[in-house]
C-alpha cells in the first residue's frame, strides 16, 4: 500500500483487534489460565499450594522475571499427559484465532516437564496435534519452537535436544528462555551451533533484564535470527543502528515488560522509539495468562498509552509477517487480508 488510509483515533482499538497478525513470542505454558490449572490439578490429582483460582490469581504480583518464573513453573506442574498439552494448546489457539492471529510460532519448555518424569513425546505430540487440528478446524497456522531453560546447564540442553530429535519434524526451531541475568548466551554456544547444523531456526531471549551485550552475543555467538524482548537495546545507540541495518526482528511484549517491572509505565515503553529508529519490532503476549492480556490487549493498551497511530499498527502487522519463519507464498494472503481490513476501516471513517 503506497499510503496508509487515515483511520480516526476512536476506531483504532477496533482496527487493532480486527487486523490479521502473527504472534511470534508466546510460551504455551504461559497460556495456562488459573481455571485450567485447577481443572488439570483435579484431573491428575496434583496438589497445588493455592486454595482456589482466586488465591492463585492473587499471587500474580511480580517484581521481576524470577518472581514470575517461580509461579510459572509451579503452574506447569499440573501437566502430565499428552492430552493435557493438547488441551492447553487448543485453548490458546482458539483464543488467538478470536484475536485474528493468523499464524503463531509457539515456545514450549520441555525441560520443565521432562524433569518431572513426563515423556518428551507426550509434550511434543500433544502440542503438535493441537496445532494441526486448529489449522484444519479454525484456519490458524502455527509451528513449535523448543526452548532451552538457561538456568540449567548446556549439557542438559544437549540431552534435551537428543531426546527431541526423533520428533525433529514437529518443531521448526529452538529458543532460549528462563532466568537471563547470570546465564549469558555464550553458555549455550555449542548446543546452538549443533541446532544450526541440524537446520533448525534459532532465536533467543536477550535484553529483557540483561544488558545490550547479551543481545550482541545472542546474534554473534548463537546465530539468533530473532531476538525475544530486546528492549534493553534502547540503552546502546550503536546496537540500535546495527539491529536496524540488519533488520533483526525484536519480539516485544509490552504487558510482560510492565508486569515484570522492566518498564515502570506503558506510556514510557521504548517500543515507539525502536519502531521510529527503523527496528523490525513486533507486538506479542509472552505469557498472557499471567500478564493480564492476550496479543490484542497488548496492542490496544500500548496504543492507548503511547498515542501510536494506524500507520504504526500497519507496520507492526507487516513486521509480524516478515519476521515469521514462513515462506513468501504463505505470507501473501495475510498481506492481502491486512490491506482489506485497513481499507474497510478507512472507508467506514
Ligand atoms: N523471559 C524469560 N523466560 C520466560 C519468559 C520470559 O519472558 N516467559 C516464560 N519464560
Ligand atoms: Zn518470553
Amino acid at each position: 500500500m503506497a499510503s496508509i488510509p487515515p483511520v480516526p483515533r476512536e476506531r483504532l482499538p477496533a482496527l487493532l483487534r480486527a487486523m490479521p497478525k502473527a504472534e511470534l513470542h508466546l510460551h504455551i505454558e504461559g497460556t495456562l489460565e488459573p481455571e485450567l490449572i485447577f481443572a488439570l490439578a483435579q484431573r491428575n490429582q496434583v496438589r497445588l499450594p493455592y486454595a482456589s483460582v482466586q488465591a492463585l490469581r492473587e499471587a500474580y504480583a511480580f517484581t521481576d522475571l524470577q518472581s514470575f518464573l517461580d509461579i510459572y513453573y509451579a503452574g506447569a506442574s499440573v501437566l502430565l499427559h499428552e492430552q493435557d498439552f493438547y488441551d492447553m494448546a487448543r485453548a490458546y489457539l482458539e483464543r488467538a484465532a478470536r484475536d485474528n492471529v493468523v499464524h503463531a510460532e509457539i515456545f514450549f519448555d520441555p525441560q520443565t516437564h521432562t524433569q518431572r518424569g513426563v515423556a518428551m513425546q507426550a509434550v511434543v505430540n500433544g502440542l503438535y496435534r493441537a496445532c494441526r487440528d486448529a489449522e484444519r478446524e479454525l484456519g490458524i497456522s502455527s509451528a513449535l519452537i523448543l526452548s532451552f531453560l538457561r538456568h540449567l546447564s548446556e549439557e542438559d540442553a544437549f540431552a534435551t535436544l537428543q531426546a527431541a530429535l526423533p520428533l525433529r519434524e514437529r518443531f521448526i526451531g529452538v529458543g532460549l528462555d528462563s532466568s537471563e541475568l547470570g546465564n549469558p548466551p555464550e553458555k549455550f554456544e555449542r548446543v546452538f551451533a549443533r541446532c544450526r547444523e541440524l537446520g533448525l531456526h534459532v532465536v533467543a531471549h536477550a535484553g529483557e533484564e540483561g544488558p545490550p551485550a547479551y543481545i550482541r552475543d545472542a546474534l554473534d555467538r548463537l546465530g539468533a535470527e530473532r531476538i525475544d524482548h530486546g528492549v534493553q537495546a534502547i540503552q546502546d545507540a550503536a546496537l540500535m543502528q546495527r539491529l536496524a541495518r540488519e533488520a533483526v526482528p525484536l519480539t516485544v511484549c509490552p504487558l510482560s515488560n510492565l508486569k515484570l517491572c522492566v518498564v515502570g509505565d506503558l506510556a514510557r515503553h521504548p517500543l515507539p522509539q525502536l519502531l521510529a529508529q527503523g527496528l523490525k519490532v513486533t507486538v506479542n503476549s509472552d505469557d498472557p495468562a499471567y500478564f493480564g492480556g492476550y496479543v490484542n490487549d497488548n496492542f490496544v493498551q500500548l496504543f492507548e498509552a503511547t498515542a501510536m497511530d494506524a500507520g504504526q499498527a500497519w507496520q507492526l502487522a507487516v513486521n509480524s509477517f516478515e519476521a515469521s519463519f514462513v515462506t513468501p507464498a504463505q505470507r501473501a494472503p495475510w498481506m492481502q487480508q491486512l490491506r482489506a481490513v485497513f481499507e474497510r476501516f478507512a472507508r467506514a471513517a
